[in-house]
């Protein structure tokens, strides 16, 4: 089976930097608290998912060396989308000059890696250049005055161009996508209402479907949790990736993390965590790289790959 690779990869994250210090300044808590509950310390608010997921992907297309009329498909994961319809994607397409199918898909902070799935069935069918948007303005569907929720999310976006790989060793290996609804109530967000959440359980319940989901795309590509160089999981608490990686049994030293500085950006927060990888060094040719997310749905997905074309 032809696999996909990453051959390009850009990220854009909200314009603001609201700090700790900035909240604490409005809300009942505090830098301490939020750093050592979350591991945030600061997060990027502001900007359509328009706007930073086509910086985004113009940054992705450039790195490829592909220009966009050459796509063949474009996957925007949002689930806060500027409009109700056209889809964010629709926009995208238009504002790169592309001229390919377009769609969004809504699997919250999982959505990413559904669509790098996606991608890489596409791929295995004979499409050369698919581009994946990972873009969320989660700001936008945050209650500033409630200090639960307010200290968690930014806005950002993260791309990748994905394409069959030159060598049959490297590029997707093993993916797997998951749905739990019958936790649903646990992470929600009505029309014209903010976001409701059962941080502790949602906190429980994502630890186990990261295992799990990572352990099945490990098995699937026959590989061992000590075989794999880096982690790229969703960003959404440092607690939840050390309990995580504690039970995979992989040193925490091997997951990059960027939440520091966006806070959890539901769809853009693997792409962001990925360029930071990539940019200190951290991922390097014929690497094992494990993505996974979770989010609301309960929705779970992870992807194996081997690092390079
Ligand atoms: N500052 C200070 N105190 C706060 C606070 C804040 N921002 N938010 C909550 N508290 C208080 C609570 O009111 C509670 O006080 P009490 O003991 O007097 O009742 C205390 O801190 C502990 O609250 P708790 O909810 O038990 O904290 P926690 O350790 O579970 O951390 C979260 C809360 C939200 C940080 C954590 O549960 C979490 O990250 N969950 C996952 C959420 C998530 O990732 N959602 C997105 C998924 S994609």
């Amino acid at each position: 089976m032809t696999r996909a690779a990453i051959t390009g990869l850009g990220t854009a994250t909200g314009h603001r930097v609201v700090t700790n210090h900035d909240l604490a300044a409005v809300l009942d808590t505090s830098d301490e608290w939020i750093v050592e509950r979350t591991g945030i310390h600061e997060r990027r608010v502001g900007g359509s998912c328009l706007e930073l997921g086509g910086q985004a992907a113009k940054i992705a297309l450039k790195q490829a060396e592909i220009d966009a009329t050459d796509l063949d498909l474009i996957i925007c994961s949002t689930c806060t989308p500027d409009q109700v319809f056209p889809a964010v994607s629709n926009r995208i397409q238009n504002e790169l000059g592309a001229s390919c199918g377009a769609f969004d898909l809504n699997a919250a902070c999982s959505g990413f890696t559904y669509g790098v799935t996606i991608a890489q069935a596409q791929i295995a069918a004979g499409m050369e250049r698919v581009l994946v948007i990972g873009v969320d303005t989660l700001s936008r569907f945050t209650d500033w005055d409630d200090r639960t929720t307010a200290i968690l999310f930014g806005d950002g976006a993260g791309a990748v161009v994905l394409g069959p790989s030159r060598r049959p060793d490297r590029g997707i290996l093993s993916t797997y996508m998951g749905s739990e609804g019958r936790f649903a109530d646990l992470l929600t967000c009505d029309f014209g209402d903010y976001i409701k959440m059962d941080g502790k359980e949602v906190f429980r319940q994502a630890v186990r479907v990261m295992v799990a989901a990572s352990q099945r795309v490990l098995a699937d590509a026959g590989l061992e949790a000590a075989e794999v160089a880096a982690v790229i999981p969703h960003q959404a608490n440092m607690r939840i990736i050390e309990s995580a990686m504690k039970r995979l049994g992989i040193p925490l030293e091997k997951a990059a993390t960027v939440l520091e500085t966006t806070g959890n950006t539901s769809s853009a927060s693997i792409p962001l965590a990925m360029d930071a990888a990539v940019s200190k060094g951290a991922v390097s040719d014929g690497d094992a790289v494990l993505l996974v997310g979770f989010g609301a749905g309960m929705s779970v997905a992870a992807a194996l790959l081997r690092w390079g074309q």
